[in-house]
């Protein structure tokens, strides 16, 4: 496998590539042939400061290795600069695994607006602005590969996380839709939710487990998900520890409700358990297929 996943002539963007899971991912990049464009703010861990020390180190550890790396200092707000980077030096943007990332975490009572903002800004619209930037790029040359970094909280929930929950939900409905609208242009994206040992998860997980969920455990998956023979595109997955799987979406065959006779919050009572019974289920998979069962009960068919 090593041998079969290069990626010579490649562009890779990695944003928050100075340290935990964008720097392992930006070595191994790095260490298949891609030029690599090592993205990082360099500020702290809830979004203070800057420093181009983070950047720079990844850099020099790639070219010590005879790879070819370019740093870049910008905010992933600034996603057109990142982008105006790789293009400048490299002429294109092939992959693109935005990564960046910071904590503020808080009780919902005790969230304030800066928490909220400061964390929407770096997760979804820092994603947002560099996809953005990179986008026409990948449609010109009908090729293109995205990894979005999601969370088991926003999956989940995770107490003291609103804000970052909120935005890393956000990131799977956006990547379902750049996968809906790449389709046809050779540009799959595809969105992980890891949990690894780094900075990030220092304050929460015990020493003994930041220690043993190495970074490097989830660089595999984001390497095949970046690679050329990858078919995968709207895809979600859950890692960590060397333990990966796919996500999907799974809903309960549902009532059907007579809208000709008309029907109240208490038929809808009677029948929770009907509605909430996962005995049997299906898993759609797009929005046609979401719709089909709703639109038969009022006799329409897609
Ligand atoms: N580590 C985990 O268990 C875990 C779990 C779920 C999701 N994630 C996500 O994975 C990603 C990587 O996190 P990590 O654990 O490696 O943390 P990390 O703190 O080691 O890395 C994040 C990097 O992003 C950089 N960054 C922050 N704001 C930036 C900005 N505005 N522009 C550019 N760079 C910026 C930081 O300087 C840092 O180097 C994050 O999106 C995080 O939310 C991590």
């Amino acid at each position: 496998m090593d041998t079969q996943q290069r990626f010579d002539d490649k562009v890779v963007v990695i944003t928050g590539a100075g340290s935990g899971l964008g720097r392992s991912y930006a070595l191994e990049f790095a260490r298949r042939g891609a030029k690599v464009v090592v993205n990082d703010l360099g500020g702290d861990v809830t979004g203070g400061g800057k420093s181009s020390a983070a950047a720079d180190a990844v850099v020099q550890k790639i070219k010590a290795s005879g790879g070819e790396a370019l740093a870049s200092y910008d905010s992933v707000e600034d996603g057109d600069a990142i982008i105006q980077a790789a293009l400048d030096h490299y002429g294109r943007v092939d992959v693109l695994v935005n990564n960046a990332g910071i904590l503020r975490d808080s009780s919902f009572k005790n969230m304030s607006d800066k928490d909220w903002d400061l964390v929407y800004r770096v997760h979804l619209l820092g994603s947002y602005k560099v996809t953005k930037a990179a986008w026409p790029h990948m449609l010109e040359q009908g090729y293109g590969r995205i990894v979005n970094t999601a969370s088991g909280a926003g999956l989940y929930g995770s107490f003291g996380q609103a804000n970052y929950s909120a935005v890393k939900m956000a990131l799977v409905g956006l990547t379902n839709t750049l996968a809906v609208e790449g389709a046809a242009k050779g540009i799959q994206a595809n969105v992980i939710a890891p949990a690894a040992g780094s900075r990030l998860t220092e304050t929460v997980f015990p020493t003994e487990v930041v220690s043993a969920l190495k970074p490097e455990f989830i660089t595999p998956l984001v390497v095949n998900l970046c690679s050329e023979s990858c078919k995968e595109s709207g895809g979600l997955f859950e890692l960590g520890a060397g333990w990966m799987a796919k996500v999907r979406w799974q809903r309960s065959m549902g009532v059907n409700f007579d809208v000709k006779a008309g029907f109240s919050a208490e038929d809808v009572a009677e029948s929770w358990g009907e509605i909430c019974n996962f005995s049997e289920f299906d898993n759609p998979t797009n929005i046609s297929e979401s719709l089909t069962p709703l639109l038969k009960n009022v006799g329409i068919s897609f």
